[in-house]
């Protein structure tokens, strides 16, 4: 028995020979794929991957036609799993949800009650703003601390500041009492993030320059989901054992570096993969995430899209022109 209607409305990505179309359609009920819990989607939201996946060569969608969104929080209709009841506020991300499996950006939705985290202390619309980015970020922050990092260490930078990943992890850092230095291509995002909790400014410009194979050893701490340009510069001014959260290539996958920051400095640079965290690990960040990792200012300054508006999102995301989190009113 399903408590999903027949029919309802969806943002569909369809792979053509030349072109991928995508817009809202009447979606029917049985082609959603099997699982044990059906979700009345309420909030979702766009990260970079989303953009990824309308794009003929974004190389993210593995289904066509495909209901993307990675991120989708809502409440439970229908549930066989009894520690999920109808009526909780729930949340999925990673897996395959809206890559290979349709995603949130739907009225409703099923999936595997494996994926499924329970939304305690964080609303739905919250829960969005954070999203994978934010969840990527979290992660990030988690590496770090496990790794010994603390606020007395000294700056932690942050690269791709503006983004997803990036103002919320300046978001966690100033909130957790860390001196946050953030890298912009946007001077007039400084302000917002100065309200994030950043300190110092640092431009594109001054870290994408090439450089010595080690400069000043400045970072206690650093969390990068920008790639190719920020990462050469972030390994060679990191700390003596200070440590590089690798989550993104938002300016592309190619990494120039030396082994002189691993060899002379112990520095480490571990890889954040949001999409394959085991389920407990997961469920225990987000209930951090409405806790001790909350973000500074949560929910403010995100900015709001419907199905019928979410291409201004997954366009504008691809361009880099990313100003903290957009999220997308399903409901
Ligand atoms: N590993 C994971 O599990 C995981 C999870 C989420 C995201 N990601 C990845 O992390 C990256 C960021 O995701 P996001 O959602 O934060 O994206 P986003 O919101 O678009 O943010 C990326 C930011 O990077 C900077 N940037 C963009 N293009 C750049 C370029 N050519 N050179 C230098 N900086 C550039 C921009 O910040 P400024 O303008 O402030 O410089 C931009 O706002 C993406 O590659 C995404 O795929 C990975």
């Amino acid at each position: 028995m399903t408590a999903i209607p027949d029919t309802f409305r969806a943002y569909v990505a369809e792979r053509l020979d030349d072109r991928v179309e995508r817009g809202v359609r009447d979606f029917n009920e049985p082609d959603l794929p099997s699982g044990e819990v059906e979700i009345r989607v309420e909030w979702s939201s766009v990260n970079f991957k989303d953009g990824l996946a309308t794009k003929f060569d974004g190389k993210v969608a593995r289904l066509s036609p495909l209901i993307p969104g990675i991120d989708l929080a809502g409440q439970v209709v229908a549930s066989e799993d009894a520690s999920i009841p109808v009526g909780a506020s729930v949340l999925v991300h990673g897996y395959d949800l809206g890559v290979a499996r349709h995603g949130g950006y739907a009225e409703y939705q099923r999936v595997p009650a494996a994926w499924v985290v329970p939304l305690d202390g964080l609303t739905a619309r919250d829960a969005m703003a954070i999203g994978t980015a934010g969840f990527t970020a979290a992660m990030s922050v988690v590496a770090l601390e496990e790794r010994g990092l603390t606020p007395a260490d000294g700056p932690v930078l942050v690269t791709g500041a503006s983004g997803g990943v990036g103002s919320t992890a300046v978001a966690i850092l100033g909130e957790r009492g860390y001196e946050v230095w953030a890298v912009t291509g946007k001077e007039d995002e400084i302000p917002r993030l100065r309200d994030l909790g950043a300190t110092g400014f640092l431009t594109r410009d001054e870290v994408s320059v090439e450089g010595k194979p080690l400069e000043s050893a400045r970072w206690a701490g650093a969390v990068d989901a920008v790639g190719s340009a920020a990462l050469p510069y972030v390994l060679r001014t990191l700390r003596t054992g200070a440590t590089v959260a690798s989550s993104g290539n938002a300016s592309g996958p190619k990494l120039e570096t030396t082994v002189l920051p691993f060899i002379l400095r112990g520095v480490a640079m571990l890889g954040m993969d949001s999409v394959l965290v085991p389920i407990e690990r997961r469920r225990q960040i987000w209930d951090r995430l409405a806790a001790d990792l909350r973000p500074r200012s949560l929910g403010e300054n995100v900015t709001e899209l419907t199905l019928d508006t979410l291409e201004d999102g997954l366009d504008g995301i691809v361009a880099g022109a990313a100003r903290g989190r957009w999220v997308v009113r399903i409901a």
